[in-house]
């Protein structure tokens, strides 16, 4: 069966991701959030991929990336040569097809999509895309980059490595959600 994908978000009440790349907030929790979901696996033996958009990548600062103990997949169309740190590929079918290739598909747990707009759009679309687990941030901000439309195939479910409630940082509150497709 081939690998889910499941996409990880920290979204504004205004539905914003991003702003002159960077994130609008600081949220030191939500970040280990982020790292934990993204990096554990049940199998120690195996790893998570995550696929971002060029973008992403670019602005990340450079002591971040690659994403510790994780497979980085950028997205591009450009001729980028990233050599070790990450695997380059123009389209999702491309990363998808590389992954499943033997012996890496044996040592992938997960595959999470961590943006941007136009990758997590593109991530919803396919037909192995699985959850949306999201970080509703209970505010308004001024961004230039947003999440896009979410369809209505997709409800609320609970999932046991998600805390629940409202958690509290920087005088910011937020929340964990996840959604599955359908
Ligand atoms: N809040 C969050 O959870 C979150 C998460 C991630 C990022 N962000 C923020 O979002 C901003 C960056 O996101 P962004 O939307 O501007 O850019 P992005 O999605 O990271 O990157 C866009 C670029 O990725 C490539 N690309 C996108 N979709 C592709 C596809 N399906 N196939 C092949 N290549 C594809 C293209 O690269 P080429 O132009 O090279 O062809 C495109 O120009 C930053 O502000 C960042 O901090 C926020």
């Amino acid at each position: 069966m081939p690998l889910r994908l499941d996409l990880i978000a920290a979204v504004s009440e205004n539905q914003g991701i991003g702003i002159n790349g960077r994130l609008p907030w600081r949220l030191k929790k939500e970040m280990a959030y982020f790292t934990r979901l993204t990096t554990e696996t049940k199998d120690p033996s195996k790893k998570n991929v995550v696929i971002m958009g060029r973008r992403t990548w670019d602005v990340m600062p450079k002591k971040y990336r690659p994403l510790s103990n994780r497979i980085n997949v950028v997205l591009t169309s450009k001729d980028l040569i990233l050599g070790d740190e990450a695997l380059v590929c123009k389209s999702f079918p491309e990363a998808l097809e590389k992954l499943s290739k033997i012996p890496l598909t044996d040592k992938i747990e997960r595959i999470w999509v961590i943006g941007g707009s136009s990758v997590y759009k593109a991530a919803m679309e396919l037909p192995n895309f699985h959850r949306l687990y999201l970080t509703l941030v209970r505010k308004y901000f001024e961004c230039d980059t947003y999440f896009p439309p979410i369809s209505n195939e997709f409800h609320l479910v609970k999932d046991p490595e998600v805390p629940e409630g409202i958690q509290e940082e920087n005088g910011l509150q937020y929340e964990f959600k996840v959604y599955e497709k359908a």
